[in-house]
């Protein structure tokens, strides 16, 4: 059985940056509050035309340079995002069709904040199963279009941001070691975003009530999340056969500093064993434990052979921990460079939607011809 190495990373977040001072002009809070309950210190907002699916292409590009793969070379692409650009196509299918991989299954996974850990499980176990050989696992986010920004108990929290992932298949041990998924749909109305979806279509009504809004049960959230972070990670390293000395880092989805310094205490580690980002990026869902472990690897952190867990939780309610032990790149063959795939992926792009619309002309010319001689052949028969 081949063993799911994570051979390249990639993140990215739009440039606007919005600090607690900035939040403080448009809602009753300060820089003190927030930072002293969350620890968030600023976020990255999205601008006006950039998409789940623009970040992500950004964020995928990268980790396919790190893996040295060309985009051609994915057989599986998987997006996880709590912000898609629409309820269907989903945004993995647009991120295929940017970046030209012309031969990947596309998808989309929908787990919440959860959604990276669940959508890495799911690459890693195809590998495993011997179906696929190069996945590519994408979290975006542009959740700052869902939020009330007159709603403290909300706006304070996210960001946007972008990060990837890209799985390959080794004879090698390592790589992903262990994961767990859990779900209680009991919880399902602490944090949602209600409209839009086909219980509540848009109306002029869900509109007025604000159903097209992030709506959360803070307090709820945080003591849900306090409650299975420790356990999800301790769960993951024994189904892995390890134990917390085992492990050099551990990489939790960041919505709270409060809540990675309960999960901290509750597994008896300090905290310089987390890797911790929210003060600069708020919560960027999805998007969170992947930007994070970027950060860890640019920064010197995470190295070949460090065994880490990452740890997440989110809407659903849902939560999950992975244990792996970290490889690298794999040793490139030739150099590759995706960034020069996007404009051959325009290119094609626009020349399939070109065959599409010829085609569609004969198509409806050769209907007309048959109807019409079916006709004639009725009235004259
Ligand atoms: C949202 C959160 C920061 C609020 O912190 P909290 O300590 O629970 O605060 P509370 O909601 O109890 O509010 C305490 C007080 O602060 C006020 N308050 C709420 N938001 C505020 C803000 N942004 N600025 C200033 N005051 C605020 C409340 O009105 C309340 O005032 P009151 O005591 O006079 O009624 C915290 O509950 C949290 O982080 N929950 C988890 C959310 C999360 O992670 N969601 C994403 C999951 S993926």
């Amino acid at each position: 059985m081949p063993f799911a190495h994570i051979t390249g990373w990639g993140m990215h977040v739009p440039e606007p940056v919005l600090t607690n001072d900035d939040i403080a002009k448009l809602v009753e809070t300060n820089d003190e509050w927030i930072r002293g309950r969350t620890g968030i210190r600023e976020r990255h907002i999205a601008r006006e035309n950039e998409f789940p699916s623009t970040l992500g292409v950004e964020a995928a590009l990268k980790a396919l340079q790190v893996a040295n793969l060309a985009p051609t070379e994915l057989d599986l692409i998987i997006c996880t995002s709590s912000s898609p650009e629409y309820i269907f196509p989903a945004t993995a299918c647009l991120i295929q069709d940017q970046i030209g991989a012309t031969k990947a299954g596309a998808f989309d996974l929908l787990a919440a904040c959860s959604g990276f850990i669940y959508a890495t499980n799911m690459a890693a176990q195809a590998i495993r199963s011997g179906s696929i050989k190069n996945a590519l696992v994408i979290g975006s986010e542009t959740l700052s279009r869902f939020i009330n920004w007159k709603d403290r108990n909300t706006c304070i929290l996210f960001g946007d941001g972008a990060g990837a992932f890209v799985l390959q298949a080794s004879d090698k041990p390592g790589g992903v070691l262990s994961a767990v998924m859990h779900s209680d749909g009991s919880g399902a109305d602490l944090l949602t975003l209600p409209g839009g979806g086909s219980r509540y279509p848009a109306t002029e009504t869900t509109i007025h009530e604000g159903k097209h809004y992030v709506s959360m049960d803070g307090k709820e959230v945080f003591r849900f999340a306090t409650r299975v972070m420790g356990h999800a990670t301790q769960e993951s390293l024994q189904l892995a056969g390890l134990t917390t000395n085992d492990i050099q880092w551990i990489i939790p989805h960041q919505a709270n500093y409060r809540i990675i310094e309960t999960a901290a205490k509750y597994l008896k580690l300090p905290m310089e064993k987390f890797v911790v980002n929210v003060d600069r990026y708020g919560n960027t869902s999805t998007a969170s434990i992947p930007i994070a472990t970027v950060e860890a690897i640019e920064g010197g952190k995470v190295k070949s052979g460090d065994k880490i867990v990452f740890v997440g939780f989110g809407a659903g309610l849902t939560w999950g921990a992975m244990t792996v032990e970290w490889t690298g790149p794999i040793e490139p063959k030739k150099t590759i460079y995706p960034q020069q795939y996007r404009l051959f992926a325009r290119l094609r792009s626009w020349l399939r939607r070109a065959l599409r619309f010829i085609e569609g002309i004969f198509f409806r010319r050769v209907c007309t011809q048959r109807l019409s001689g079916s006709e004639r052949q009725k009235r004259t028969g």
